[in-house]
């Protein structure tokens, strides 16, 4: 098993990354001395296949649970649906230090952590991340949230879970395109903190792409322990941790103007990293052979580097880009590569920069 830690003092915890993990749930739990009860929080998809494995674990250790499945998708990251959550925990009574699993993707981890940052002014909460993209990105970091009709993630709290429980056993059954989205932030973390990283992905994506156990179980590693890393010296993003946004003012703009939905998270951060790539270039020196590595490996990921724009979405694009809420008195500020395992945050770009960017990228 792999054991990465998140060091923010008393708030410090443990990321656990082995096959076999869900079975072991309950006894994890019961290291961390919390209440008896707990909810999972899950959703249609997943808690059909994992939801009766959590359960059990957690029996077995002693503890009394209640599952609230929520619909899948993001569409469920909602208040309505973290009402109907503090419904659920009400009615079974759940108390303060009782605590909350949250069993899924992003959606789940983000919505079940944003539950327990409130219900009873917060209570504890572990996350049992289910996808790729979850595992390596989304449970770690406290960040916790839901949208609203203006925009995503507009809602939210900082709140650490307890511990996060990555059973890599659970990817067997994500959809591919999901596991390809994934890939979009594993292959982040390379280029912004890890040339060495990045180098490993261009020789053994085929064997993560068939999903081989040892292979996602090194890299899972190594993305957790730079996330955390990065998280342990800014958890909430007054500086550095910013550099986790690479790729993703353009990614994020990309999915509000096209509506939830056409494009998975991680498939729009591969477009806004290969855009910022050659805007790194023009900027910042990032070499043309870099460049070339970056929208290469997104490539044979399976991954989008580009998207045909008329001129009416590319304005609404960039207008977008300036609601996000990283924006600060107006300005875009990007994330760029000096060079793969290098980049810098709070970089300017001028907008015709950007706009001609995009539109040679389709
Ligand atoms: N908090 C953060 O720091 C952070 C970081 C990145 C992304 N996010 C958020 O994460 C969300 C995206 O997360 P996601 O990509 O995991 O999406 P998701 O949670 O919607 O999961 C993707 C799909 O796969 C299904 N699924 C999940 N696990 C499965 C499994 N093991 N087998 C089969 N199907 C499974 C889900 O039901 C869903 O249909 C977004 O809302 C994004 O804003 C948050
Ligand atoms: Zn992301």
């Amino acid at each position: 098993m792999r054991v990465v830690k998140v060091s923010l003092g008393n708030r410090s915890y443990k990321i656990l990354i082995d096959g076999g993990l869900l079975a072991r749930l309950g006894e994890e739990c019961a290291r961390l001395q919390l209440g008896r009860r707990c909810a999972i929080i899950s959703d249609t998809n997943v808690a059909p296949r994992f939801a009766k494995a959590a359960e059990r674990s957690l029996a077995r250790a002693g503890f009394e649970t209640v599952l609230l499945a929520v619909p899948a998708g993001e569409t469920a990251k909602s208040l309505k649906t973290v009402e109907s959550c503090y419904d659920g925990l009400a009615q079974h009574r759940l108390e303060r230090n009782s605590f909350i699993v949250a069993l899924g993707g992003g959606v789940v981890g983000d919505l079940a952590g944003f539950v327990a940052a409130t219900y009873l002014r917060g209570i504890p909460f572990v996350q049992v991340p289910t996808t790729l993209l979850a595992q390596v990105d989304s449970s770690v970091g406290g960040k916790t949230g839901v949208n609203l009709k203006a925009g995503k993630n507009l809602v939210g709290a900082f709140h650490q879970p307890r511990l996060v429980l990555c059973d890599l056993d659970t990817l067997r059954e994500l959809p591919p395109r999901e596991f390809r989205a994934g890939l979009a932030e594993v292959i982040k973390y390379g280029i912004i903190r890890d040339a060495a990283l990045f180098k490993r992905l261009e020789l053994e994506l085929p064997q993560l792409l068939q999903r081989r156990a040892e292979t996602l179980a090194t890299v899972i590693a190594r993305c957790c322990q730079i996330k955390a890393d990065v998280v342990g010296q800014d958890e909430t993003e007054g500086g550095m941790r910013a550099i986790l946004n690479f790729g993703h003012t353009i990614g994020n703009a990309l999915e509000n103007i096209s509506g939830y939905g056409k494009y998975l998270h991680g498939e729009a951060i591969a477009i806004g990293q290969a855009a910022a790539a050659k805007l790194s270039h023009n900027l910042v020196g990032l070499p043309p052979g870099d460049v070339e590595r970056i929208t290469g490996l997104f490539q044979r990921a399976g991954l989008p580097i580009g998207v045909k724009l008329g001129r009416a979405q590319l304005a609404k694009l960039l207008a977008a880009m300036q609601l996000d809420k990283k924006v600060s008195g107006g300005e875009v500020k990007f994330v760029l590569a000096r060079r793969i395992g290098h980049v810098e945050f709070g970089q300017r770009a001028p907008l015709d920069l950007i706009a001609e960017t995009l539109s040679h990228t389709a």
